[in-house]
């Protein structure tokens, strides 16, 4: 069951400011950007966001209409295009990064968020089903940001993979998911290696549970189920999608010129551990 976003995002305190912004309103004016996965969720929530900071977009999705209707609800056609792709052919996400760079020019900004994922025990998980998510998480974060390696503005250029916490904390019925996300983050920890010298910047953000996207939906779907997970986040709220594409505005800005090859957590702190009050409180009585 969805439950409202706004109820779920809202923090206890006063001094938590939601849905605030420390940048400038033309930040992105005359960059470009590419978002692979970007027609729902997060992924589209960082277009919306760029878009609104004067970036022009484009957006790949492996449903054609969906990414059109995602293009059309973020910006006119000046401001955001679509493109129907799968992240694991090379071939076709490499001729997207082409089309992008014809229209527009050189690409400022890539984020490779496109993601497979359902829950099953390891043994209920057939060799396909696992190859399928590594093929899509892992594979096509490779995909976008080896195709897009030449065709981005050097230097100055930003790139942002979409990790999870399965990354770094296993999850059982998530074998696949793990062992993409593990992946994804050394990835991103090599090109940022590799590419530095061109001055490109590579980095990824966790996202952690963040209310309307389908992920919560299957995690928590009961109210009951979302409080108790609320409960135990230090922060006391799930984040939203402006949390995360705020993120991707700091990694992708001169404000984090010397960041590279991190993964940034965006998630209340919810990584670190259960913070409800019945774990601390057992410490202080
Ligand atoms: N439990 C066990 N195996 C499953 C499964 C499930 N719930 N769902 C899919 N699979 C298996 C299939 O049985 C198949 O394996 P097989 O060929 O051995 O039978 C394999 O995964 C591929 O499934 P298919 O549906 O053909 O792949 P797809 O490319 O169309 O779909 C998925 C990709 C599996 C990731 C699909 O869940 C999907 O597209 N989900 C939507 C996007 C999404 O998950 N977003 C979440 C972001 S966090």
């Amino acid at each position: 069951m969805n439950q409202p976003a706004d109820i779920l995002t809202q923090a206890p305190f006063t001094h938590s400011a939601i849905n605030q912004s420390a940048f400038r309103d033309d930040l992105f004016a005359g960059r470009v950007a590419f978002v692979a996965g970007g027609t729902s969720g997060i992924n589209l929530g960082i277009a919306k966001r760029f878009v609104e900071l004067g970036a022009k977009v484009a957006l790949i999705g492996r449903n054609y209409d969906k990414a059109i209707q995602a293009a059309r609800s973020i910006g006119s056609e000046a401001q955001s295009m679509a493109m129907s792709a799968d992240v694991r052919d090379y071939d076709v996400v490499r001729a997207a990064l082409q089309s992008t760079v014809e229209a527009w020019g050189p690409i400022d900004y890539v984020i490779s968020g496109a993601a497979g994922n359902f829950v099953a025990p390891a043994a209920g998980m057939s060799a396909n089903g696992f190859k399928v998510v590594v093929d899509i998480d892992l594979l096509g974060t490779f995909n976008v940001f080896r195709a897009a390696h030449d065709l981005v503005r050097k230097p100055g250029a930003s790139m942002i993979a979409i990790s999870a916490p399965q990354a770094a904390h296993p999850r059982t019925l998530q074998a696949h998911a793990c062992a993409a996300k593990a992946g994804v983050n050394q990835l991103v920890r090599v090109l940022a290696m590799e590419w530095g010298r061109e001055g490109i910047r590579v980095n990824a953000i966790s996202p952690g549970p963040i209310a309307g996207t389908e992920g919560m939906a299957r995690l928590a779907p009961t109210p009951e189920a979302t409080a108790a997970r609320i409960a135990r986040i230090p922060l006391r709220r799930y984040g939203n999608l402006h949390d995360v594409a705020e993120s991707a505005v700091f990694l992708c800005s001169q404000s984090a010129a010397y960041v590279n090859g991190t993964v940034l957590d965006c998630d209340g702190g919810a990584s670190l551990g259960d913070a409800s009050d019945r774990e601390i409180g057992q410490g202080i009585a």
